[in-house]
């Protein structure tokens, strides 16, 4: 596929993920414990869905310059013991409001780095949920691992307390690539690793996540990762566009000097990576998600079960509404949203003071509710059918039209540079167009404001 320069220089501009919409910068301050008891009130009173619980871990040996998430150094402050009775505390204090007849089909471990806590303690902590709530058949119990510190005892542990879907942060075979990021490469070889957690278990998967657009990556070199790669069979790929936001990511200004790769290179890395993983067999879920075709997210896209929330790609089946727990964490329910605090410190403090951790959330309008699943739908299914959506949300094409400015020809510009087809029942992304998903995506939502240096590049 070939990008003309004209384009990249015309879309890449600041945009929102939509990982969530609204996205998390819309939240408001002032979200109080009764107004998240609200939200947890709506989202049982009508078809209570599953389950989803996700726990937040910020702790990180190192802290590897690129990185965007919470996350804070293990060694510093002593935090992590208080920090596990908080969550402990956390938990108690949502779970006593939820109904326990609702089945859990989700936990889910990110960070920062849940491998670097004892897995004895991981162990503790889905016990913990089992005590409370009952699972569905085969739920997903998923972690987010650096592979620095994996070994073999380790994954044992894992897998005895339930894991069933690692996801390995590789983000580069290149050690050279790597040490200029601060990140330390894998303890065992990936291979290795793989097949050790997958061992005579045919229910467990196995992810490897990659970043590209960082000091020192070039297109060759960054190819030769995704070949590497691909020849490990992983059941799920993420290529991740590196996420360049120094005004809230401090140490990131450090790759600044390092050099980073421009726009024009960062999408041809994309692309050549994009290549090589179809050319493999893969199947392209969403922007930058691949799957191996028998993979449940194939499936699920096949069935328009397809969802996504802030872990990623998912299924309607696991992961429905999302339980968040830990510092910064952000729950997912029916109606709105609700986020933790983002400081550590400050997160443990609360919890101290029996009050929930809360610091920001949102509560969707009707409108609102009608645009989220615009939006969701667009980036999973990179298609929309107005009479479906209107006779699922049982409301008028015309309602949904006008909440999207639709009238107004504001889908023309992308029809006319071939990113979109539209006809009078549905709209189309083309394979071109996926590549600016996130700029069709802010044209459809009303609120959106190209306000400085929000969010980062869609490129
Ligand atoms: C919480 S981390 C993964 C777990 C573990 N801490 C690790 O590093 O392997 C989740 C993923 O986010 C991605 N990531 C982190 N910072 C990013 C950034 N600034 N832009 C794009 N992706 C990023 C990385 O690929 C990383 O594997
Ligand atoms: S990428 Fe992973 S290991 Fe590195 S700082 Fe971020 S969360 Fe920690």
């Amino acid at each position: 596929m070939e990008i003309s320069e004209e384009l990249l220089i015309k879309y890449d501009v600041p945009v929102p993920r939509y990982t969530s919409y609204p996205p998390a910068n819309y939240f408001k301050d002032g979200f109080t414990e009764n107004n998240f008891i609200e939200l947890m009130q709506l989202s049982e009173s009508e078809n209570p869905e599953h389950i989803a619980i996700y726990i937040h871990i910020p702790f990180c040996q190192k802290i590897c310059f690129y990185c965007g998430c919470n996350a804070s150094l293990m060694g510093k402050g002593n935090f992590v013991q208080p920090y596990l009775a908080a969550l402990r505390k956390e938990m108690e204090m949502v779970f006593r409001h939820m109904d326990k007849n609702r089945l859990v089909s989700q936990i889910h471990y990110g960070g920062g780095t849940p491998n670097s806590l004892t897995a004895e303690t991981l162990k503790e902590i889905n016990e913990f949920i089992f005590s409370n709530f009952k699972m569905i058949d085969n739920p997903e119990i998923a972690i987010e691992c650096n592979p620095a510190h994996l070994d073999h005892d380790y994954i044992d542990c894992l897998k005895a307390a339930g894991f069933n879907r690692f996801s390995l942060g590789i983000q580069d075979f290149n050690t050279v690539i790597l040490k200029q990021v601060n990140r330390d490469p894998s303890r065992l070889p990936v291979k290795d690793l793989i097949d050790y957690i997958k061992e005579s278990r045919d229910d467990i998967s196995v992810n490897l996540d990659f970043i590209y657009g960082l000091p020192g990556q070039t297109i060759e070199s960054f190819s030769e990762t995704i070949r590497e790669a691909v020849n490990l069979r992983p059941d799920r790929l993420v290529t991740f566009s590196y996420a360049h936001v120094p005004w809230i990511k401090k140490h990131q200004v450090i790759l600044e000097k390092r050099g980073l790769p421009g726009a024009d290179i960062k999408m041809k890395m994309f692309l050549a990576a994009h290549d090589i993983l179809i050319e493999a067999g893969y199947i392209s879920i969403g922007l930058d998600h691949y799957v191996l075709p028998g993979d449940e997210l194939n499936v699920a896209l096949e069935n328009h079960q397809l969802h996504r929330n802030f872990q990623g790609y998912c299924t309607r089946r696991t992961t429905s509404e999302v339980y968040a727990f830990g510092v910064s964490s952000i729950s997912q329910l029916k109606m709105g949203y609700s986020q933790n605090i983002k400081d550590l410190k400050g997160y443990i403090e609360a919890i101290g003071k029996n009050m929930l951790p809360l610091e920001k959330g949102y509560i969707l309008s009707d409108e609102q509710m009608i645009t989220r699943e615009i939006i969701t739908g667009l980036m999973c299914n990179k298609k929309i059918s107005w009479p479906e959506i209107a006779s699922r949300l049982n409301v008028t094409e015309d309602r949904i039209k006008k909440n999207i400015n639709l009238e107004k020809g504001s889908l023309t510009v992308f029809v006319n540079d071939g990113l979109l087809v539209e006809t009078p029942d549905q709209i189309e992304v083309t394979d071109k167009g996926s590549l600016f998903i996130r700029n069709i995506a802010a044209t459809l939502d009303k609120g959106f404001s190209q306000n400085g240096n929000t969010y980062s590049k869609s490129v």
